[in-house]
């Protein structure tokens, strides 16, 4: 009995001392450039169909690269990590579009260095910050009551321009020429002289008010719900800002071409077959998804405010976040070359 009781303590004492789980979003972070190189390995540089096991491999590895951001959520839940170690987690969430974000700057500096590279050299710096971070204690609940109605306000207003652009890239599936034909219509306002600044402008607040609110709610362990909207808040702050930094920077400026259908997908190879593109088919996914689903955990957070039972708040969250995968799914099916005519002939 006295043994056990030792081993006990033993085994508590090495649990405090190092905590290997808090380790393994930043080793899946690494993984993630790796994935998206063995997925391009097997579906290679013809747009000829590869034989079905070569398939199977490539959609397996696929699904593998979408888990890192959720195996980051899941462990940013933990409630016996430190802020440094729960941060690290959310950290790992953003993989897929900060390593978007990574490629195009690199190309933006003409770095010689691979990108698989300084992506290693980024986590591991993160992961050693993120076991030197102080351990200070957190409030369950942290004071930004003001910040959480300013930055709810600018959602609902972004949010007319969300739904747009997203529907907008739904009719990609209807073909490149619908899709350009919607577009023209939208670019009459938010590519307007007036609406283009504002636009960018409430982004950019939108983004500084969403990463205040993740770190100052990242101090502490949360519920699922919570985790869920801080997690799907810092992605799309990473992804808003690497997104703005393609579109007005790498595109319109750097190489000066149109932002059209055509950039979307990484014409003429397109998101498959690239071995550069493919990394841009988890960004959007993951950016379309997010930011529905995100602005339907909003929506939850205040019914409940006003009283609406939690469990129906629940179900309507769980009917949303369905639904926000649907569309990022028929989004990014378009963008592979799915045609809703195709479908029914
Ligand atoms: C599948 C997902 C997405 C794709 C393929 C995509 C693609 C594009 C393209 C092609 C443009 C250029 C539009 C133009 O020239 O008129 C653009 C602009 C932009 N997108 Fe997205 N986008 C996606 C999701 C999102 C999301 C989720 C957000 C915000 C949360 C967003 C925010 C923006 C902003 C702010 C601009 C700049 C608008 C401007 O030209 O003034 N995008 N996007």
């Amino acid at each position: 009995m006295e043994s056990f009781v030792r081993l006990q303590n033993r085994r508590r004492f090495l649990e405090k001392r190092f905590d290997y789980l808090s380790l393994v979003p930043a080793a899946a972070a690494i993984c993630y450039p790796f994935l998206l190189n063995a997925f391009h390995a097997f579906v290679g540089i013809q747009a000829e169909s590869p034989p079905a096991l070569a398939i199977a491999s490539a959609t397996f590895i696929l699904v593998v690269a979408f888990i890192v951001p959720f195996l980051g959520i899941a462990l940013a839940c933990r409630p016996t990590s430190g802020p440094g170690s729960r941060r690290l987690a959310y950290a790992s969430v953003v993989s897929p579009t900060l390593y978007v974000f990574l490629g195009v700057v690199q190309i933006l500096i003409k770095s010689p260095i691979p990108d698989e590279v300084v992506w290693c050299v980024i986590w591991i710096a993160i992961a050693i910050w993120s076991q030197s971070a102080a351990d200070p204690v957190a409030p369950a609940a942290p004071a930004v009551g003001a910040w959480r109605v300013v930055h709810g306000v600018t959602a609902a207003v972004l949010s007319l321009y969300v739904v747009f652009h997203l529907a907008n890239h739904l009719f990609g599936l209807i073909g490149p020429d619908a899709h350009a034909a919607v577009m023209k219509i939208g670019r009459v306002v938010y590519r307007s002289a007036v609406g283009e600044p504002l636009l960018v402008a409430a982004m950019l607040f939108q983004i500084g008010t969403g990463l205040f609110l993740a770190w100052r709610w990242s101090a502490a362990a949360h519920d699922f719900q919570r985790t869920y909207q801080v997690a799907s808040g810092a992605y799309l702050s990473v992804y808003i800002l690497g997104h703005m930094n393609s579109v007005f920077i790498y595109a319109r400026s750097f190489l000066g071409i149109p932002t059209d259908w055509n950039f979307a997908i990484g014409a003429p190879t397109g998101l498959i077959h690239d071995a550069w593109n493919i990394r841009l088919l988890p960004h959007y996914a993951l950016g379309a998804f997010f930011v529905l689903s995100h602005l339907a955990s909003g929506l939850r957070a205040v019914l409940i405010a006003h009283g609406v039972d939690q469990r129906n708040a629940d179900r309507l969250w769980g009917v949303c976040v369905a639904m926000s995968a649907i569309v990022a799914a028929a989004i990014i099916a378009g963008m592979s070359g799915l045609r809703i005519g195709a479908l029914a002939s």
